[in-house]
């Protein structure tokens, strides 16, 4: 099997990340911050290096600034919900996922002012647009760094520079580019910072995170037993306490850590460069066969490994079908969950066949994609 599904969650992971949640399920599977003996503190333990690491990979201050999550979809509801307030004004764009359009969505009818930047045919922001639509009331700025659908890269610098200038918010979805693209959070100055564990940082599903900045009060989602400060009847206010209520996911979080650690010692550079490599190969070789339609900037200096696209009017799901028997190749066809971004490029009736790369393909495997294509091509 080819997987060129990495958008959705990488596959495989690195073989250390295996074993160390078998080790941490197997030889120290205590409950982390609730009792003190040994196998608790090692389990706590591990579950700290895994803060420890993802700070060293975003320059985070304080590693207790991060909370675990069970993927970037809580992470983003948690810092949505958990800010904004009735009669507060939230600017996004058209290429968002669903992840945050539908969470704003539920916010609008109860009182939150929205404002949705459209995009171009390529999924290209303009950070013009996002000036333009500053109100007196603008709370937050939220944007997904790279694009599920289209792979573009969304203008962070130029959003963050509009959020600081007007003392906005920001927060970024980083699901399509944290362990490739290099997220500083001091540097980029992110207030929130949502990212999954499952996807470029390698770790297991039901793995994610949020980055809350030093002092920004959000409220919890949850509340319930944090193993600290067990004599309140209140929910503590220390980070992460406050926002990790219930036993955690910690052979998942201590997978986790070990991805991010195997990240770090391989180099993001060297990661994005070898994606880069497999994007640029894929592009090259789609533009020239005759009747597929690419989508996106299909311009590696301003797109990720996503790359999506359509053969004639065929529909999606019936190519992804096709690759998937025929081929062994396994992409994501439809909606991808970002119909609004669908809408922007202009697929929302089509779907289209989403191919997504990752750490472990090859450029053996992007020739077995082309000729597949090439291939299908010709039979419809
Ligand atoms: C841009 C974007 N945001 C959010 C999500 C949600 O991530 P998760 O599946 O970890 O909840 C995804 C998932 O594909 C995504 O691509």
């Amino acid at each position: 099997m080819i997987y060129f599904d990495n958008a959705a969650t990488s596959f495989p992971k690195p073989e250390i990340v295996y074993d160390e949640i078998y080790s941490a399920m197997k030889n120290y599977g205590a409950n982390p911050g609730r009792s003190g003996h040994k196998l608790a503190l090692k389990a706590g333990r591990g579950i700290y290096e895994t803060r420890d690491a993802l700070s060293q990979l975003f320059n985070i201050k304080n590693p207790m600034n991060i909370v675990f999550t069970m993927n970037c979809t809580e992470s983003l509801n948690l810092g949505l919900k958990g800010l904004l307030k009735k009669g507060d004004h939230v600017i996004t764009t058209s290429m968002e996922h669903n992840s945050v359009i539908r969470p704003l969505k539920v916010m609008e009818k109860q009182g939150v002012d929205l404002t949705i930047v459209k995009g171009d045919n390529k999924g290209r922001i303009d950070p013009a647009d996002i000036e333009k639509s500053v109100q007196k009331n603008t709370k937050l700025i939220v944007i997904n760094h790279v694009s599920n659908l289209t792979g573009t890269i969304l203008p962070m610098e130029e959003a963050s520079k509009i959020a600081k200038e007007n003392g906005i918010l920001f927060m970024v979805d980083a699901a399509q580019s944290a362990g490739v693209y290099d997220i500083d959070v001091q540097k980029m100055d992110i207030d929130l910072l949502a990212f999954p564990g499952h996807k470029g940082l390698l770790g297991p599903q039901g793995t994610g995170g949020l980055y809350i900045r030093e002092g920004l009060k959000i409220k919890e989602l949850k509340e319930g037993g944090t193993g600290s400060i067990s004599h309140s009847l209140e929910q503590p206010e220390v980070l992460p306490d406050k926002y990790e209520s219930g036993t955690p996911n910690s052979p998942g979080v201590i997978g986790l850590g070990t991805g991010v650690r195997y990240i770090l010692e391989k180099g993001i550079k060297n990661i994005r460069k070898h994606e880069e490599d497999l994007t640029n190969h894929f592009i090259e070789e789609l533009l020239k066969i005759d009747g597929v339609k690419a989508y996106g900037p299909l311009d590696i200096k301003e797109q990720g490994a996503v790359v999506s696209i359509n053969i004639g009017n065929e529909d999606s799901s019936e190519i992804s079908y096709i690759l998937d028997e025929v081929y062994n190749i396994a992409v994501r066809p439809g909606l991808h969950c970002a119909p609004l971004a669908h809408k922007t490029i202009g697929t929302f009736e089509q779907g289209v066949v989403r191919f997504s790369f990752g750490i472990f393909n090859t450029h053996d495997e992007i020739e077995q994609g082309i000729k597949a294509i090439k291939d299908i091509c010709k039979e419809i």
